[in-house]
């Protein structure tokens, strides 16, 4: 363990970035000069070239089927592509751009470059249970590497949404349910992406994406309305993106849905109100894939020129692929309904992430590296490896015959692999692998042959079904070998490329096909049964739970995923991983989420696990035929030791709101945890707070602190957490942003659920 330490540090040094690029950095007075001299070079029509991106490679959208790009890079009409990849591909239309067109403006090239280039690591959410942002920027970093050395210098990550409901398909590619971890989720990424200078040539701009609200599509169905009030806009959507522009992101993706009613491609409030004039975003706005011309179908343009119009007017400056800004720009400019002013601004936007890129100076990417795939870099390897087993989250680890299921006893001599997931090695590298390779990911079979090879036991596999058949054929195979073996490991889940991510919403949160009808066969054999979980999403295993004594959360964990996952199970490292997505008991909580705000009936000490027997019990906020908690909730996460949390030390029981307000106060708040189990484990400690007395209503916890221990058996160590402003400010009755005098509940423990309590007192002026 040790060791492992050791080596992470070293890896540390290499890919932590110290002092991050930042928003006061973009255009320097020299950098503006000449984005002056340029602008008052180019014609209405090099202008809106700039402006105009299109895909040139596989489609992440409907496709337009447009191949002409040469001569439109020749004439300066496009600013920027996505899909290209390869430098040998990316320097033969940059030098078209550079060399051959009027103003010799270069190319940007972007890529969705989401959990990794070549390297793959596990999916967003995964990484995000690690609740880790040294290893989220580690891994940003490294795929900044990688990409940069095949032209790519733009990513379209890290998607920041917050997901409250499972049944959204995309909530595999952020952080989970919370704001404040989302927003520490947001700067690593970006940190990491964009290095310690973006004119780096291995700095990658990032993009914060989908700006507005596109995670509160109604009913978890993609690209769906999202209607929301400003409070909870401001309170649990916009924070990761205010979190991204201070880290310095250079760009922001303008969502597809409607916020509020108005199509967030449109929304002059959050593209021009907040970004830019509170938050001082200096960057681009892109649109996402034809979200442009969606604003035709949105109901809010009846011709594309308007659907332009609007676009640019409310501040989106790039549009990406729809062509509308190409097609109607430079008419709608002569025609007076667009200012020329406000197309110098967009251009001017664009210039300047060119500029900090450095790609005036250093336009084209190393040739050294064409096409094939490169060998992986070890290192890069091992922090993949690392991140899987720290995204992993034990759900469940119960005693069969006197022990806990896991770690893996070495009396265990027959293993039974079953399932569709056991041996996928596509299903590993999830849902955006960008140019990751199956044949470089290592799935668990491979990974447990050897183990089991090396310890001189057995492993048997049955496959036992596809991920999404009605065909039970090969049922008795599986059952065979669940029949004969010690402990049955069934790996079992969703298919990444058709059930997660963009258009992938799901109304049945189960085991897609016949996968549950197996587990159960597998589990009736009376073997002890561990249920690893592959998925996008947290799913309703409230049968599993009940039955299986050992589940894993796997997500999809990337390349590494079988060593990472054979060296966790059988006690070479511990779990670590812990909720960032509450689990459902069943579709019909979705959303779900702790963060809520209570009600005038709230369903304390009521009994929710049978129907109401009288009016004190059917009265309350409650379903009549399911338990309003998660199956498993935000947080939670088990360990193969177990911490203890003393009870909480406050430095002060009353602090006024106005020493609050004026930062010149906070309070501080600490416990001891102790590692009271017999192995070394690392422990999230999360803080929670609550507010009371308050002009509105607050969430009754809200995620406020976090912090990772690690823990050699008997050790104690003293956290302490600061609670000022930034902790306690929200907006209130008047949309001000401020801390209010209440009464406060704080708690600290191991989940979202648990935990030890304090309160203090939030006191108002004197009169
Ligand atoms: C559409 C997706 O919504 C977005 O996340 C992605 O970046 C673009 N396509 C480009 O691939």
């Amino acid at each position: 363990m040790r060791q492992i330490l050791a080596s992470l540090g070293a890896l540390a040094l290499s890919l932590i970035v110290t002092s991050a690029f930042a928003q006061s950095e973009f255009g320097s007075p020299e950098v503006e000069r000449r984005i002056a001299a340029l602008l008052r070079r180019m014609t209405v029509e090099e202008k809106v070239g700039q402006l105009v991106q299109y895909s040139a490679g596989a489609p992440t959208g409907p496709g337009t089927g447009r191949a002409d790009y040469r001569g439109q890079i020749a004439k300066g009409q496009v600013g920027s592509f996505l899909g290209l990849t390869g430098a040998a591909e990316t320097n033969a239309l940059q030098r078209i751009a550079v060399e051959h067109s009027r103003l010799g403006i270069p190319l940007i090239f972007a890529l969705d470059v989401i959990h990794g280039y070549r390297t793959v690591f596990p999916v967003p959410l995964g990484m995000a249970s690690t609740w880790d942002t040294q290893l989220v920027e580690q891994a940003a970093r490294a795929a900044a590497k990688e990409a940069t050395a095949e032209g790519i210098r733009w990513t379209f990550s890290p998607m920041v949404d917050i997901a409250r409901d499972a049944r959204w398909g995309r909530i595999v590619e952020g952080a989970g349910e919370d704001p404040y971890l989302g927003s520490a989720m947001a700067a690593a990424y970006v940190r990491g992406y964009q290095g310690r200078n973006l004119a780096d040539a291995d700095s990658l701009a990032a993009c914060a994406k989908h700006y507005a609200g596109y995670g509160a599509a109604e009913a978890g169905r993609d690209y769906n309305a999202a209607d929301m009030s400003e409070r909870t806009l401001r309170q649990t959507y916009l924070p990761p993106f205010e979190s991204a522009v201070k880290a310095g992101a250079a760009t922001i993706m303008s969502a597809f849905n409607t916020l509020n009613g108005v199509p967030a491609t449109a929304d002059p409030m959050t593209l021009t109100k907040i970004l830019r004039g509170e938050w001082k975003f200096q960057g681009l706005v892109v649109s996402d894939w034809q979200a442009i011309a969606e604003l035709i179908p949105h109901g809010i343009a009846l011709d594309e020129a308007t659907a332009a119009r609007k676009a640019l007017l409310a501040g989106v400056d790039v549009d990406m692929e729809s062509g509308l800004f190409q097609r109607h720009l430079s008419e709608l400019l002569r025609a007076g309904a667009v200012p020329e002013s406000v197309l110098d601004e967009a251009v001017r936007r664009v210039l300047r992430v060119k500029f900090a890129l450095g790609l005036f100076d250093r336009p084209y990417a190393p040739e050294s590296s064409t096409g094939a795939q490169p060998k992986l870099d070890p290192a890069h390897l091992e922090l993949a490896r690392t991140i899987a087993e720290r995204s992993f989250v034990l759900l469940k680890n119960e005693k069969v015959s006197g022990s806990a299921l896991l770690p893996v006893s070495s009396k265990v001599k027959t293993v039974a692999l079953v399932g569709p997931l056991a041996d996928d090695a596509s299903n590993m590298l999830g849902s955006w692998p960008g140019k990751g390779d199956p044949k470089n990911a290592i799935t668990l079979k491979a990974a447990l042959e050897q183990r089991m090879l090396q310890s001189g036991g057995r492993l048997l596999y049955a496959k036992g079904t596809e991920i999404n058949i009605a065909n039970d054929a090969g049922f008795e195979e599986a059952v065979k070998a669940a029949s004969q073996a010690d402990l049955v490991i069934a790996a079992l889940g969703e298919d990444a490329p058709s059930m997660t991510a963009e258009a992938a919403s799901r109304a049945h949160l189960d085991l897609p096909g016949n996968q549950q009808q197996l587990l159960e066969r597998i589990a009736a054999t009376g073997k002890p049964v561990l249920l690893i979980i592959f998925s996008g999403r947290p799913l309703a295993l409230t049968w599993a739970a009940a039955h299986v004594p050992a589940m894993v959360q796997a997500w999809y964990p990337g390349v590494q995923a079988g060593p990472a996952l054979v060296r966790t199970l059988f006690g070479d490292t511990n779990f670590s991983g812990k909720l960032t997505a509450s689990v459902p008991r069943s579709v019909g909580q979705e959303p779900l989420y702790y963060n809520a705000l209570g009600t005038g009936r709230p369903a304390d000490g009521v009994d929710l696990t049978r129907p109401p027997a009288n009016s004190a019990e059917k009265y309350v906020s409650r379903y009549i035929d399911e338990q309003n908690a998660p199956l498993f909730p935000f947080g939670f996460g088990l360990s193969y030791t177990q911490f203890t949390y003393s009870p909480l030390k406050l430095n002060e029981t009353t602090v006024s709101a106005r020493a609050l307000n004026s930062c010149a106060s906070s309070v501080r708040v600490s416990t001891t945890v102790t590692n009271s189990g017999t192995r070394m484990g690392w422990e999230i400690v999360q803080l929670y707070v609550g507010q009371h007395g308050t002009s509105v209503a607050r969430q009754i916890k809200e995620l406020k602190g976090f912090r990772t221990l690690v823990l050699a058996p008997g050790e104690s160590q003293n956290v302490e957490f600061q609670l000022s402003r930034d902790e306690l400010a929200f907006w209130n009755i008047d949309m001000h942003h401020i801390v209010e005098p209440a009464e406060v509940s704080v708690w600290i423990g191991p989940n979202s659920a648990q935990g030890q309590t304090a309160h203090f007192t939030i006191s108002a002026p004197k009169l």
